[in-house]
């Protein structure tokens, strides 16, 4: 036997016992005569002792051990003198007997410890020495526990886990496909599945009416600390369902997982939100709820007093910030720097602070009378100590996307995004459509799968951009942990969908003719959604990025450092796909 325990679980009712562990060296300290060594695995850290005046050649034996050598070493449990309170088997430490070296190790480019000296990129390329540190390991754990939690509970209501192929079909919608040459057809290719949606339609087709998978996703899109070429979708349909059934089922699912992995209750059924509300009082489809700050529109208020930029304006709003009054001229200058950097995009911005005597100073008091700046102090409800910022521009969904910008911002320098408080929202009624200026025609918001609102469906030949979809996503704290929809299960209905994204009906045929046929023998009514597995382990585990709780993560230019990868091929290998590489300039 190679061990009889763990280095996490010796206590000091263990004292007396002999015992043989095995780990890796974390660090060693001579003191005098005697050698201490802090042996680490998986399950914690148990300090050994070994004793020059006991066994000189076992302690010379010991200090000749390099840090992450792997050893073993039977001994005797003894209560440690002076106690480390900081580790659960601090009251204890092992008297070594018995030392056995099962492999050295080269220095590691970077120390295995939570604070570690190693950048980024380092720690990328020795990911497996990464992965050793505590805080890294505890994330895998976290995601573990996770897809465990997830299998019990739809196995709890009937849900069966079924694998689909990862050699799928390339399919025109959405992001970027990655795709794969076949060597036994020549010139064709398979492509990786976005995600399993059309095939697990097909399974509602085939009876499997509660059908759930956490399934490899992969999109070749461009990367953010919440997406990753190579994803995990925890994905579910379910057959004979309307979209509260769904909502309902998942808003369970997600107390349940609250409750089991962090330990809290959520109260309540979720707030839902209307996507044309979440948009024009957040800016955004995907609100973070953990603060107020909605927006207030001032068109009425602001417009028509002869400061040109606001009388010129397609939109004005603003947002309130309680209690930020006292913010500095510099603070303020810092703000508006922030929000005219290109990527936000917006080209000035204006505030107002309510004094203590509740008169509203602002930067624009050359244009506006107290009268006016009092009404628009109403609209905000804002009280003295207030701190009013206000955006405009020519385009509304532009500048609400700003203002958005300028809120989180706000929610951060205010101490209002606290990783341990959870706002679970269901954003609901996404519109059907949205308009692709880089296609020039109109795109499917969600995927064109989705069933539009019953009573929109007149819509689809006259206003089609005006159709609402039975589509929902998921949103905890400003991220979108989940989204899906009800499916289109009448053929004729999704033949007319393709015709509107612009598909002939040949084309249509082409590409989903499989999904059409298939709905021609007998389609439940269906629907689902999918959780991104990876933004929830982050979420619950206080990530900043989806990647430190990936176990082989893909760097920001979709590149595995450590694998090299992508990497070109041999020639041969080409030559057996009959493939000649010729990259264009
Ligand atoms: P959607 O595209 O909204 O829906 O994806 C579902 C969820 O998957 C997560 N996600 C990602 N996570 C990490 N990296 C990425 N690149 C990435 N892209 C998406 C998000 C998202 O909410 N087939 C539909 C679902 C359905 O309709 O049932 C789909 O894939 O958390």
């Amino acid at each position: 036997m190679f061990r009889t325990h763990t280095c996490g679980e010796l206590r000091i009712s263990d004292v007396n016992k002999q015992v043989t562990l095995a780990g890796w060296v974390q660090r060693s300290r001579k003191m005098g005569g005697m050698t201490f060594i802090d042996l680490r695995d998986r399950y914690g850290i148990t300090q050994l002792v070994f004793n020059e005046e006991v066994d000189a050649a076992l302690c010379e034996s010991a200090n000749r051990l390099g840090r992450e050598f792997v050893i073993q070493i039977t001994g005797t449990v003894n209560e440690r003198f002076s106690k480390n309170t900081n580790i659960p088997t601090g009251d204890i430490e092992i008297i070594v007997s018995e030392l056995n070296v099962l492999n050295a190790a080269l220095t590691p480019p970077f120390t295995i410890e939570d604070n570690t000296d190693g950048g980024d990129d380092i720690r990328m390329k020795y990911r497996y020495l990464d992965l050793r540190r505590p805080s890294v390991r505890k994330n895998l754990e976290l995601r573990h526990k996770m897809t465990i939690e997830v299998r019990r509970y739809l196995d709890s209501q009937g849900f069966i886990e079924v694998e689909t192929p990862v050699l799928v079909g390339s399919t025109p919608e959405g992001a970027r496909d990655f795709v794969v040459p076949s060597r036994m057809n020549p010139g064709q290719f398979y492509a990786l599945p976005q995600s399993p949606q059309t095939l697990k339609q097909l399974l509602m087709v085939s009876g499997f009416d509660r059908y759930f998978q956490i399934a490899k996703c992969f999109r070749d899109e461009d990367l953010r600390a919440d997406r990753q070429p190579e994803f995990t979708q925890i994905d579910c349909e379910m057959s004979f369902v309307e979209q509260d059934d769904i909502i309902n089922l998942f808003e369970g699912m997600t107390k349940y997982l609250f409750k089991e992995i962090r330990g809290v209750e959520l109260e309540g059924q979720f707030q839902r939100m209307a996507w044309a509300d979440a948009m024009k009082y957040y800016g955004s489809d995907k609100p973070d709820l953990r603060f107020g700050m909605k927006f207030v529109e001032l068109m009425d208020v602001l417009q028509g007093h002869g400061f040109s930029v606001f009388d010129n304006a397609a939109y004005i709003g603003g947002i309130c910030a309680e209690g930020a009054a006292h913010y500095t001229r510099k603070q303020l200058d810092a703000l508006t720097e922030f929000v005219k950097r290109p990527q936000i995009g917006a080209k000035g911005m204006v505030y107002a602070r309510i004094e203590e005597d509740g008169t509203v100073k602002s930067s624009v008091d050359k244009f506006y009378t107290q009268e006016v700046l009092q009404k628009m102090k109403e609209a905000f409800g804002a009280k003295p100590g207030d701190l009013i910022l206000i955006l405009s521009g020519d385009d509304a969904m532009k500048t609400r996307k700003q203002l958005c910008e300028l809120r989180l911002e706000m929610g951060n320098q205010l101490g209002l995004r606290d990783k341990n408080t959870f706002a679970c929202l269901w954003v609901v009624d996404f519109p059907m459509f949205e308009w692709s200026e880089q296609e020039n025609r109109l795109m499917a918001m969600h995927h064109p799968f989705t069933h539009p609102k019953d009573e929109d469906i007149d819509l689809l030949d006259t206003d089609p951009a005006a159709v609402r979809a039975d589509a929902y996503d998921m949103v905890i704290n400003g991220v979108e942990v989940g989204g899906g929809s009800i499916r289109i299960h009448d053929p004729k209905l999704q033949a007319k969908m393709f015709e509107i994204l612009g598909f002939t009906p040949e084309k249509a045929e082409e590409q989903f003719g499989f999904l059409m046929n298939a709905f021609k023998y007998g389609a439940p009514p269906h629907g689902g959604l999918a959780y991104g597995l990876d933004r929830w382990v982050s979420l619950f585990a206080g990530l900043d990025s989806i990647r430190d709780c990936i176990a082989f993560p893909k760097n920001n230019s979709g590149r595995d450092v450590m694998l090299d990868a992508p990497a070109a091929l041999d020639p041969s290998q080409l030559d057996e796909l009959n493939l000649i590489v010729d990259i264009k300039e």
